[in-house]
């Protein structure tokens, strides 16, 4: 609708065009938007304020002009002039209803597939060999997967890639301790608390000068090929990332390990890296380092900031690889879209590797690169979330909680479901109000973690909406006929309707600005205007005639399957009862 309104104003703009100077780039930037209070129409454009100054004449008088241009259209009931002189559109109902019907016998609920099919790098979660995933690698986690599903959704090709932190010094130390604990109790060691395996490896370390020079010499050996460091490295990748894919099962993560990338993956491509770049005078020798000055960064004294490539020993660091990772993404698995899921604190080194890695010409301007910033995951308290000793809160520990909340939850409101439904419900919930808590936010901003407020039933949560679906789904359970044809009289299905269109805008937004919360908050209002609908229109009882019955079940089906939709979309399971 709001592409053939465009359209018409276009035309319109088209034929005056004729007799008057207009900008090319105003006649190609026609923008309606959808109104945000139906008193106003359905959508509004601002094009006579624009198209005033060209046309030297009074924006009301454009406004006019330009509906006197515009060709019939029976989708349009009426059109009005507002305020200074934008231009207020009233979709007929009939056509409403029309699409609405459309929707509801579409699988894909009426949103088509994106004409220019993108294939994205959707770079996220990535966490640390032999470490606990922290709060921002959650966070990446549960955010890029959402986006990852719309971007499918939309038919782009998604190329999940797992940047595991598999690199660096620090494995010539794991890999001393692992030997030494496998000698002392086999190989069948249990390495599930990796916070206190990398502790122990750690003061081992710093207290053992014999252990250290046996670590250190591990580090060099790894690094070049040793068979028997290698093997200890798999090991470590393999028991951190089985352990990490448990995680993502329970979180309905659609991660697997065919998506990890590591950053071992770009060693080879490193000295190449370098020297690319010295011969490109991009890079140069600096006190035996290789640096890049980048002039656009400056550094405290205002001088150009020098990111290090190559360090004086030869080892190469967390800024080399993500240089090799666009050159990777873009010239071998020929992305045009690289998107970051990474907290904001690292926004200047992925500034500085891509630019480097543009200057190069690894990447020219058809490529996008986008840094999916995200703040932090703050407690009650307004400080970094953190358990009570202060140590890294395990995500593990945190599901266990949740499903312990939500279990105390349902025996509190009497649920009356047993065995494995009971189990799914409260699976669903729980993972449900942990994902939607930190996806309804925008991701720009730190958020604070708040049991009380994301298991709620009330308010913008995950058991809010999911209890929103399940209530609708138990409407059909109790009605004796079948929905039927769409008819739009009252103000509140009209409301309704509007809201129901709006989900082909809204779910393509969140592909373009990777911002999930977007959708959440479209779900959210979605259920109040339902909830508002469903009080003031009778569906169930009520002295109305069978066919307008027929046609609210119709308005309650699609809702149903909207909310669902987008759900899934967000990666968040729904239930038939709960
Ligand atoms: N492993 C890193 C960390 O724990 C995140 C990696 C993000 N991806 C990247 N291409 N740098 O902070």
């Amino acid at each position: 609708m709001k592409q053939h309104i465009e359209n018409l104003l276009k035309n319109a703009v088209l034929v005056l065009a004729k007799d008057h100077e207009i900008p090319e780039n105003v006649i190609n930037n026609i923008k309606v938007e959808r109104a945000k209070d139906k008193a106003h129409g359905d959508f509004a454009t601002n094009l006579a304020l624009i198209l005033a100054k060209p046309l030297k004449m009074n924006p009301r008088a454009v406004a006019e002009l330009l509906i006197k241009n515009l060709e019939p259209s029976a989708r349009i009931e009426k059109t009005e002039i507002a305020g200074p002189g934008f231009i207020n559109f009233f979709v007929s109902d009939s056509f409403t209803a029309e699409k609405l019907q459309e929707m509801r016998s579409d699988v894909r609920l009426g949103i088509k597939e994106a004409d220019v099919k993108d294939i994205v790098v959707v770079d996220y979660s990535a966490p640390n060999v032999a470490k606990e995933m922290a709060v921002h690698h959650i966070r990446s986690t549960v955010i890029g997967d959402a986006v990852v599903r719309v971007l499918e959704f939309l038919g782009h090709k998604v190329i999940r890639a797992n940047h595991v932190g598999d690199w660096g010094t620090q494995f010539g130390m794991l890999i001393a301790y692992l030997e030494e604990q496998e000698n002392k109790y086999g190989t069948d060691l249990d390495l599930s608390d990796f916070e206190a395996f990398y502790r122990a490896a750690k003061e081992r370390y710093d207290s053992d000068e014999d252990f250290a020079v046996l670590a250190r010499s591990y580090v060099v050996k790894l690094q070049s090929g040793d068979e028997y460091c290698k093997k200890m490295w798999q090991k470590l990748v393999k028991m951190t990332m089985d352990q990490n894919q448990k995680l993502y099962d329970r979180l309905d993560v659609t991660l697997t390990e065919k998506d990890v990338m590591g950053e071992s993956l770009y060693n080879d491509m490193l000295p190449k890296i370098v020297e690319d770049l010295m011969q490109k005078g991009i890079a140069v020798e600096d006190q035996g380092a290789v640096v890049v000055f980048l002039p656009q960064f400056k550094n405290k004294d205002g001088e150009p900031l020098g990111e290090i490539v190559r360090k004086k020993d030869g080892g190469y660091l967390y800024t080399t690889t993500d240089i090799a990772c666009v050159k990777y993404r873009v010239e071998t698995l020929k992305a045009n879209r690289l998107m970051y899921f990474i907290d904001s604190r690292q926004h200047q080194h992925l500034e500085a590797a891509w630019s480097i890695a543009r200057m190069a010409g690894y990447a020219d301007e058809s490529v996008r690169i986008e840094h999916e910033a995200f703040g932090m995951m703050l407690g009650k308290d307004g400080k970094p979330y953190k358990t009570r000793s202060g140590g890294t809160v395990k995500l593990r520990d945190l599901l266990d909680e949740a499903e312990n909340r939500v279990t105390a939850l349902l025996d509190k409101r009497n649920s009356p479901l047993q065995g494995k439904d009971r189990d799914e419900v409260i699976h669903n919930i729980a993972i449900g109000a942990v994902k939607y808590a930190d996806l309804s936010k925008n991701r720009m901003t730190d958020y604070v973690f708040d049991w009380d407020l994301m298991l709620s039933f009330d308010g913008n949560t995950a058991p809010y909406l999911q209890y929103a679906y399940s209530r609708i789904r138990s409407i059909f359970r109790k009605a004796e006929i079948e929905p039927g044809a769409i008819v739009l009289q009252e103000e509140a299905e009209n409301d309704l309707a509007t809201k129901l269109l709006a989900f082909e805008d809204t779910v393509k937004s969140v592909a373009e600005k990777a911002m999930p919360h977007l959708l959440c908050t479209y779900l959210f209002e979605l259920s109040g205007i339902f909830m508002r609908f469903y009080e003031a229109c009778p569906v169930l009882k009520g002295d109305v005639a069978l066919e307008i019955k027929a046609s609210r079940l119709a308005l309650c089906d699609l809702t149903a399957k909207v909310l669902k939709q987008g759900l899934g979309l967000l990666g968040i399971n729904t239930m038939e009862q709960m």
